[in-house]
């Protein structure tokens, strides 16, 4: 096969940042993807219906002429989040989502959730409008591994919320873990979950073997191979419980190469190609338009986009190792093997 039309992707998990970051970085998604569900881990966090209408404004305002995308956005939820202000902004069509991220699990959780039951009136207030809740699912606790912290989160905090909260749509979001594969598998009931483009393509040994590569440090971070393999059976599966969601999260190059350096990789620009490999590789071409583009409106309950993208195979196609923004410059995902795909302009 050398060519693959698919239904216009969209991103389940996005961060666009704000100001000069997202005029340099927007222009990568939208050449691509027709959506978009905007990560609300601005400082200060994105909690109201009215901020996230203001930060809308913002994205669509960046957005350069002639280029479509839709921005969906989602509410950061805080112990203090009025249940009220949520359905509100759901009615209105502001926001899609809400996010929880507990307090200091990643960049900017610093108002996210201690207590799981200071946020129950919220949870039940989602659940009964049909809002999904978007998690980051890892413990914080210091005395819990860093590479064990998804899979406990599931067990303490994921697994007690689904019992109390059973109507509550969850999307597990970044899963990095064979735990989470199966957590999901086993539990068919209102949860889905999203795999990013750089946990299909590296595992712990690329940002620790042979020097300290900065550039693949991310949260969740990278695990074993093992956990890297059940993530690819997942997305190329076709198994409508999985989509993407790139969590492409832009870092300028000062941000991330320093003694304590910012989680995240920016896949925006080369994420289609690098997945295109992936299931290439894996023989499962066939459902990358699952993975990219019918799963996640599926579970959001929204059609899939009406145009298409062709993707081309050909000679190795390159991407620039950064971009320049206004921000400063941020370097590129590197798969670290050739592309062949490339989406025909
Ligand atoms: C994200 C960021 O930089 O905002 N970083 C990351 O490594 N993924 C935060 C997040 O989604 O955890
Ligand atoms: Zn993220």
């Amino acid at each position: 096969m050398t060519r693959l039309t698919i239904r216009r992707p969209d991103d389940w998990h996005l961060h666009l940042r704000d100001g000069a970051m997202l005029e340099g970085v927007l222009p990568h998604t939208a050449a691509h993807f027709g959506r978009a569900i905007v990560m609300p881990n601005l400082v200060p966090p994105v909690v109201t219906g009215a901020q996230a209408a203001a930060y809308r404004d913002r994205i669509l305002a960046a957005l350069p002429a002639g280029m479509a995308f839709q921005p969906l956005m989602v509410l950061y939820l805080t112990e203090d989040t009025d249940p009220e202000d949520v359905a509100a902004a759901h009615a209105a069509g502001i926001a899609t989502s809400v996010k929880l991220y507990p307090a200091g699990a990643t960049t900017n959780s610093a108002s996210g959730v201690r207590d799981f039951d200071k946020v129950r009136p919220v949870l039940e207030k989602m659940a009964e409008i049909g809002m999904p809740l978007c998690v980051h699912g890892e413990v914080t606790n210091s005395d819990i591994d860093i590479f064990d912290r998804e899979a406990v989160f599931i067990e303490r905090v994921l697994h007690p919320i689904r019992k109390k909260v059973p109507d509550l749509r969850i999307v597990m979001e970044h899963v990095t873990t064979q735990d989470a594969v199966d957590y999901v598998r086993d539990n068919h009931r209102n949860l889905a979950a999203t795999i990013t483009t750089h946990h299909l393509i590296i595992n712990r040994n690329h940002i620790l073997a042979g020097g300290i590569r900065p550039h693949y440090y991310c949260l969740p971070v990278a695990k074993r191979e093992i956990h890297r393999i059940a993530l690819v059976e997942a997305a190329t599966s076709g198994d409508e419980r999985f989509f993407l969601g790139t969590d492409s999260a832009p870092h300028t190059d000062p941000n991330k190469l320093q003694a304590c350096g910012c989680a995240g990789c920016f896949t925006a620009p080369n994420t289609l190609s690098c997945l295109a490999e992936v299931f290439e590789a894996a023989g499962l071409l066939r459902n990358l338009e699952a993975f990219t583009s019918r799963n996640g409106p599926k579970f959001y309950g929204l059609p899939v986009n009406s145009d298409t993208v062709t993707l081309v195979k050909g000679e190795p196609v390159t991407y620039p190792d950064r971009i320049e923004t206004g921000a400063g410059p941020v370097t590129v995902f590197d798969p670290g093997f050739p592309l062949h795909w490339r989406v025909e302009a």
